[in-house]
């Protein structure tokens, strides 16, 4: 995964931007056979969950980039599984938003339809498809996954375990000011076929992405004709690239976010705002 503000270099023709034009969005939307959302952090954010880059980005005195890291993973494993145990506990009680709750009834319409429509996501909070959404590409990974990190084994599993270990029990509070006494590795969630010391199946900093699931992020991305871009700042490669990449073919982009982000100025349609209210509204979904 790479972060950068930069964008790549595309030759992107620029199209008028559309400011709240929901019915000028409909109108494309209502053509378009083959859709693809990209959703991010902002998506969830109606639904609790801290987004990366805004306020709440930090868990201690810890960035989440200080952590995401197979370095922090190698050097502080009980501090990177405190702070995923706590992630997972707000991902695994927190309840799919109007945004998702939209994403998946439209999703259905597709299908009745004969269209394409496929989520990708940056979030591994699972909420797309605990809101009913099928079409779902996890591009980095899932909290309710775990992988061995024995090289000889390396099973991927699902776990919803809450807490995954003993040990972990009470622990992830984000405000503690000092680290807590460390739990020993031994006693850190463990493979059910091997005994390997488990870690989350996410894809971290200076990792790559998985290259199946890429191939397909890139297939969808090429053959859309539209793109949303929902909840993301479009700063980390390679989902950053997708919704520019798409505009790039002339292809029609919505960008639904609180704010204005770098690569804003690609994008055809705007819809400020909080996405749990201007997403059902531009899909014309009732809640
Ligand atoms: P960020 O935290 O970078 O950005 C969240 C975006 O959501 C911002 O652009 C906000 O303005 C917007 N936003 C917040 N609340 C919103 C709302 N209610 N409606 C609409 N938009 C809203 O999160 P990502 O772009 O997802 O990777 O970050 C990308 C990746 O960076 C993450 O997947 C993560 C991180 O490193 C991993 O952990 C592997």
């Amino acid at each position: 995964m790479i972060f950068g503000k930069q964008l790549m270099p595309l030759v992107i023709k620029m199209s008028k931007r559309q400011l709240n034009d929901f019915e000028a969005f409909r109108k494309v939307l209502s053509q378009s056979k083959n859709i693809v959302a990209l959703t991010g952090a902002g998506v969830s954010a109606e639904s609790g969950i801290p987004t990366f880059r805004g306020e709440g980005g930090l868990w201690r005195k810890y960035r989440s980039a200080d952590l995401a890291t197979p370095h922090a993973f190698y050097t502080k494993p009980h501090l990177v599984w405190e702070f995923y145990h706590y992630r997972r506990t707000i991902a695994f009680n927190a309840q799919p938003n109007d945004a998702h709750k939209a994403l998946a009834k439209y999703e259905k319409l597709c299908e009745e339809q004969g269209h394409k429509f496929n989520i990708i996501t940056q979030n591994v909070d699972g909420l797309h498809t605990k809101a009913g959404s099928r079409n779902v590409i996890e591009l980095h990974g899932a909290l309710h996954k775990v992988v061995c990190t024995n090289v000889k084994c390396g099973t991927v599993a699902e776990n919803f375990d809450d807490p995954i270990c003993e040990a972990l029990r009470g622990r992830g509070d984000p405000m503690v000011r000092e680290d807590l006494p460390m739990i020993d590795k031994k006693d850190l969630p463990k493979c059910k076929k091997c005994s390997g010391l488990l870690r989350p199946y996410i894809v971290w900093f200076g990792e790559n992405l998985d290259p199946d699931i890429l191939q397909q992020a890139r297939d969808l991305v090429e053959e859309c004709d539209i793109c949303l871009v929902i909840g993301t700042s479009s700063v980390v490669y390679p989902a950053a690239m997708f919704a520019p990449l798409v505009a790039e073919r002339g292809k029609p982009v919505a960008e639904f976010n609180l704010t204005e982000e770098p690569a804003s100025d690609l994008f055809q349609f705007h819809f400020p705002g909080p996405c749990g209210s201007t997403l059902p509204r531009a899909l014309n979904i009732q809640i």
